[in-house]
């Protein structure tokens, strides 16, 4: 009689290697009542990639809104955030990516302050390597030292560095933080500059539902899947066996917090099982699981939280329409 073999690698099996993070964070989150996922966890290989394709959505303003600041006001933005200093300063960019908005930024600086150095922070390596390559052909003059870290690591390295510097948190990354968490980490940026160094920061602002939504509920379905697409993430990462097809996106407008809200809803009573974790967890039809907040702010809610970060606004620039507010704030 032949004994049944093994297959050589089973799908539904834990998975061998397991970030403790990810783990964590699926623990600590399906455990919770509501339940509710880190928006971090949205940006994998895929995730990034749908994220770029949302970038070029006709319903999703913000990037487009910012990148008409940047091509109408970037030598007064530079010019503002390095008022008062001279000579070449070091200019890090939180969440650079492929730095593809910021080289407009970049060749006002090469510019202004010739001799410069460029510090693009990512967790991925390879879209530093296109930001690198991005600023060599469109800002010759400014050095790139480009540094695979988190937010918290990069600051803590470029504390020390000499000379003036300015921070760029830009795309509105700082609406998909609490209040709580995006005042500690601009407290962070500010101890990095130290007194005097420049923030420039972007933040969506608030304006009606009836466009903040589609935005975030694109006709093409790429945010849907987009969110979607971390439960596949949980599925390959955690060895869980989310059926995708029994969940949907939603996307609603939340007045008393000012913010739009992604969540994945779960569309009949159901158990996911979760091997890494050796738990299992059950959904009642129609229930909600937070994914991502994306705050929409005011310049009194922007002022409160610079304030609490030890920073003061300078100057605000806008585009036409008012959707999107780029500040230059200073470290005190
Ligand atoms: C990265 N962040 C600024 C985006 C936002 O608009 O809050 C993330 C996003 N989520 C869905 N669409 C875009």
């Amino acid at each position: 009689m032949t004994r049944p073999t093994t297959p050589a690698h089973d799908e539904r099996a834990a998975p061998a290697r397991v970030d403790p993070a990810v783990a964590r964070a699926v623990l600590h989150g399906l455990g919770a009542s509501p339940k509710r996922l880190p928006p971090w966890l949205l940006y994998d290989a895929e995730g990034s990639r749908l994220y770029e394709r949302i970038t070029e959505l006709a319903e999703y303003y913000p990037t487009r809104s910012e990148q008409a600041i940047f091509e109408r006001h970037a030598r007064a933005i530079v010019a503002h955030a390095l008022a008062g200093t001279a000579g070449p300063a070091l200019v890090v960019e939180l969440g650079a990516g492929t730095a593809k908005k910021t080289v407009v930024l970049l060749e006002a600086l090469d510019a202004l302050a010739p001799g410069s150095t460029y510090v693009p922070v990512d967790v991925s390596a390879s879209a530093l390597v296109e930001a690198a390559a991005r600023v060599d052909a469109c800002a010759a003059g400014v050095l790139v030292e480009p540094l695979v870290a988190t937010h918290e690591r990069a600051l803590d390295a470029l504390a020390g560095r000499p000379g003036p510097k300015v921070a760029l948190f830009i795309g509105s990354s700082i609406g998909n933080y609490p209040d709580d968490e995006a005042a500690a980490l601009l407290a962070r940026i500010a101890t990095c500059l130290g007194p005097g160094g420049a923030l420039v920061l972007g933040t969506d602002l608030k304006k009606s539902p009836a466009v903040l939504v589609p935005a975030y509920d694109d006709g093409e379905g790429v945010t849907a899947a987009f969110n979607l697409n971390l439960l596949t993430r949980i599925n390959r990462e955690l060895g869980a066996d989310f059926a995708v097809a029994n969940f949907r996106h939603v996307a609603l407008w939340n007045e008393a917090a000012s913010q739009i809200e992604m969540h994945l809803e779960s569309t009949l009573a159901q158990r996911v099982v979760v091997r890494a974790l050796d738990r299992s967890f059950t959904f009642a039809a129609g229930e909600r699981m937070h994914t991502e907040s994306s705050i929409k702010y005011d310049c009194a809610r922007v002022d409160r939280l610079l304030a609490r970060a030890h920073f003061v606004r300078e100057r605000t620039f806008e585009d036409e329409r008012g959707w999107f507010a780029l500040h230059v704030a200073r470290a005190r």
